[in-house]
C-alpha cells in the first residue's frame, strides 16, 4: 500500500491486515519499521481527534514528526497543494497526512510526488482512517462484519465518514442502511423513520450535521432534528440488548444524540477515539514499510 486515499482503493485483505495490526498494537505489539521516517501532518481544515491521533500513532511507531502549521504555511500565500507537498518531499519527508476541504484534492499529487500520502479527510469525499478505526471498533465488538445491520444516521450526503464506511462495510458483508431527511440522502436510498431500522440494528452510527458544507441552509432547528432523527433515551431503550452506538465526533450533544447517552453503556464514542491510535499506527506502519 503506497498511499491511503480512499476506502474504495483498499482490498478486503488490505483492510483486514490493518485491523490485525491494530489489534497487535493494542495488545502491546512492537512496530516493525526498519528506520525512523519523517512525517508531517498538513491540516487545512480543523481537527482535534484525527490530527492528534495521527501524531500519537506516528511517534509510537518511531517516526520523526515534523511540525507543519497550515495557517502559517505558504498555502496562505497561494502555494498549490502540489508545490507544498513537493517542497516537503525535497526537505526530506517520507510521508504526509493531509486534510483539505476539496474533494479528491489528492488527484493533483498522483503524478510527480514521491512521498506517501495519507488522506485524513477530503471535503465531503472520504475519511479512510476514520473508517478503519470504525471497522476496528465493530470487529472488536462482534468479531465479524457478515450479516450485521449497520444504520448510518444523519447528514449522509455531506459525510465522508458515511461514504467511507458504507463502501467498506458493504464489501465486508454488513447490511448498511441510511436514516436521514430526504434532502440529505444524496446518492443513497434512505429510510426516514427510526421505526423502520431501530430495533434490528446492531450498530447505530450517528453523524454530525455538517453545517459548514451546506451551500444553502437546509438545516433543521436543533430541537426538530433531535425530535425526528436524534437518538433519544426512548429510542435507545428500544435497541437490541447488544447493539452499540457510534459517532465519529465531534458530537453536537442534544442534536444527534441526547447528552446523557454520549457515555452510556452501549456507547463506543470515546472508545472509537482510543481505537483510532491503534488503527493509525497500523496505517502508518503498513505504508512506511513499503518505502526503502
Ligand atoms: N472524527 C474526526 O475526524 O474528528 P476531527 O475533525 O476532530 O479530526
Amino acid at each position: 500500500m503506497k498511499n491511503l486515499l480512499s476506502m474504495e482503493h483498499l482490498s478486503n485483505e488490505e483492510i483486514l491486515h490493518i485491523l490485525d495490526r491494530a489489534r497487535d498494537f493494542e495488545n502491546g505489539g512492537k512496530p516493525q519499521l526498519s528506520r525512523s521516517y519523517n512525517i508531517a501532518n498538513l491540516f487545512f481544515e480543523p481537527s482535534t481527534r484525527t490530527k492528534t491521533s495521527f501524531e500519537m500513532a506516528e511517534r509510537r511507531v518511531g517516526c520523526t514528526v515534523i511540525p507543519f502549521d497550515a495557517s502559517f504555511s505558504s498555502a496562505v500565500k497561494g502555494e498549490t497543494m502540489y508545490d507544498t507537498v513537493k517542497t516537503l518531499e525535497m526537505i526530506g519527508m517520507d510521508a504526509v497526512v493531509i486534510r483539505a476541504k476539496e474533494d479528491e484534492y489528492y488527484n493533483e499529487l498522483l503524478e510527480g510526488i514521491n512521498v506517501a500520502v495519507i488522506n485524513a479527510g477530503d471535503g465531503a469525499g472520504q475519511h479512510p482512517s476514520q473508517s478503519l478505526l470504525d471497522l476496528y471498533t465493530i470487529q472488536k465488538e462482534f468479531g465479524t462484519f457478515e450479516g450485521l445491520n449497520v444504520t448510518i444516521v444523519g447528514d449522509v450526503s455531506h459525510s465522508r465518514v458515511a461514504k467511507s464506511n458504507a463502501t467498506a462495510l458493504t464489501r465486508l458483508g454488513a447490511n448498511v442502511r441510511f436514516l436521514c431527511p430526504k434532502e440529505w440522502a444524496g446518492e443513497f436510498e434512505a429510510f426516514h423513520s427510526w421505526d423502520e431500522v431501530l430495533e434490528d440494528s446492531d450498530v447505530v452510527m450517528l453523524l454530525r450535521i455538517q453545517h459548514e458544507r451546506h451551500s444553502v441552509s437546509k438545516s433543521f432547528s436543533k430541537e426538530s432534528y433531535h425530535e425526528q432523527y436524534g437518538l433519544t433515551v426512548e429510542r435507545e431503550n428500544r435497541m437490541k440488548p447488544d447493539a452499540i452506538i457510534m459517532h465519529p465526533a465531534p458530537v453536537n450533544r442534544d442534536v444527534e444524540i441526547t447528552d446523557e447517552l454520549v457515555e452510556c453503556e452501549r456507547s463506543r464514542i470515546f472508545e472509537q477515539v482510543r481505537n483510532g491510535v491503534f488503527a493509525r499506527m497500523a496505517i502508518v506502519e503498513t505504508i512506511l514499510k513499503e518505502r526503502p
